[in-house]
């Protein structure tokens, strides 16, 4: 049997890598395929690095541009590259354009699909990754789902089989960093344990709205002005395009706020999050971070599909109104943070491996 994941964003490849370690591991033969939808080094190569892993066996080269190109681009190298190679199984993983190319060229030619961290609905149809999850839910035989709430979401749209439990593969990601060399991030920073605000901001619905990113900017400087905190925002390419392009990079120049651009890697990323004071965030992926590294959130969107963070006590949904955000952040400030994460213990790639392969 052959498998091939298929991955292509910064998260993706982070969740991910632990499963294609485990799947290399197994079988040299299985493919590892990465889209191309994202390419600077430090959204891509860096991460092949950190987690120690050898260069992708195709590499799509798709670039940025309009979700229909990326997604048609993607489907027409993927038919190709599956016939040529006979993949028996495709795995991809979330929500993105390349999680949607992936499943549904699968589909289309009658290949199971494994859909890692299935089942997460944030019932926001204007976001792009919504109607890529739950399309490619509709047409996996494999769903891996990270936490009950997700897999109730399934149930409600009466997908009834192949589903599994296995808790999310960031828990894998996050411990294989005890095996790189550990560096003081607080020093390379010059930042105080707890002494700092950890932002940011990148989504579509965040960054291409105007009147959201500036009243998100004027939220950062009002972080600025509360005694004994910095702020840190790690800079989104997507998010410092628009920001050049709309002549916004004055409204940066603030006291006490730290940018760090280029991006900072996954290992400083987990660090900034662990030391941080509050976490403030649009992605996905750092609400469930900071969650497992008992740091409080604040989520810059009206609605989540990590409920279960809020549930836990990690996580407050503020949109992106400069007082919402600002109540928000006092309250995370008075917050204990003993809260116990939803998303499972170590391992969880390797068990996704044995339900695609079928020995469970
Ligand atoms: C994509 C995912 C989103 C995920 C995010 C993580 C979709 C629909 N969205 O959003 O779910 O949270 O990745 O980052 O797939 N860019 C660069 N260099 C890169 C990549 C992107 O400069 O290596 C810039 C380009 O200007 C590009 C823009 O970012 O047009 C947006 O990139 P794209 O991949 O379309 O979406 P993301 O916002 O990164």
């Amino acid at each position: 049997m052959k498998i091939a994941i298929v991955v292509g964003t910064r998260p993706e490849l982070i969740k991910m890598a632990p499963l294609i370690k485990e799947m290399k591991k197994r079988d040299n033969k299985h493919l590892f395929i990465h889209s191309g939808q994202h390419y600077d080094y430090y959204m891509d190569g860096m991460v092949l690095d950190i987690f120690e892993l050898a260069k992708p066996d195709y590499n799509l080269q798709v670039g940025s541009g309009s979700h229909s190109m990326m997604t048609a681009n993607m489907m027409m190298q993927l038919e190709k590259i599956i016939l040529k190679e006979n993949v028996d199984k495709i795995v991809v993983h979330g929500d993105t354009n390349t999680t949607l190319a992936g499943g549904l060229t699968a589909a289309k030619m009658n290949i199971p699909v494994a859909h890692v961290e299935a089942g997460l609905r944030s019932k926001d149809k204007s976001m792009p990754e919504e109607i890529n999850r739950i399309i490619v839910d509709h047409l996996s035989s494999y769903l891996l789902s990270p936490t009950a709430d997700a897999i109730n979401n399934l149930k409600k749209e009466n997908i009834s089989s192949g589903i599994h439990l296995v808790g999310q593969t960031i828990v894998d990601s996050i411990d294989w960093l005890n095996h790189i060399n550990h560096y003081d991030v607080l020093t390379k920073f010059i930042l105080k344990h707890k002494g700092y605000f950890f932002i940011t901001v990148h989504r579509q619905e965040n960054t291409n709205d105007l009147m959201k990113l500036q009243s998100i900017i004027r939220a950062i400087k009002q972080m600025t002005l509360l005694e004994n905190y910095q702020v840190v925002l790690s800079l989104h390419p997507r998010t410092k395009k628009i920001i050049q392009e709309n002549n916004m990079l004055q409204q940066l120049s603030i006291d006490k706020l730290l940018i760090l651009d280029p991006p900072p890697n996954f290992y400083e990323t987990i660090q900034l999050q662990k030391h941080a004071k509050v976490v403030v965030t649009d992605s996905g992926g750092l609400q469930e971070e900071s969650c497992i590294v008992n740091t409080p959130c604040v989520t810059l969107r009206e609605n989540t599909e990590r409920p279960e963070t809020v549930k836990c006590g990690a996580n407050i949904i503020a949109g992106y109104q400069v007082e919402n955000i600002m109540k928000a952040i006092h309250d995370s400030l008075l917050k204990s943070t003993n809260w116990k994460s939803p998303y499972g213990e170590p391992g969880v790639s390797s068990n996704i491996m044995d339900i695609i392969t079928e020995r469970k």
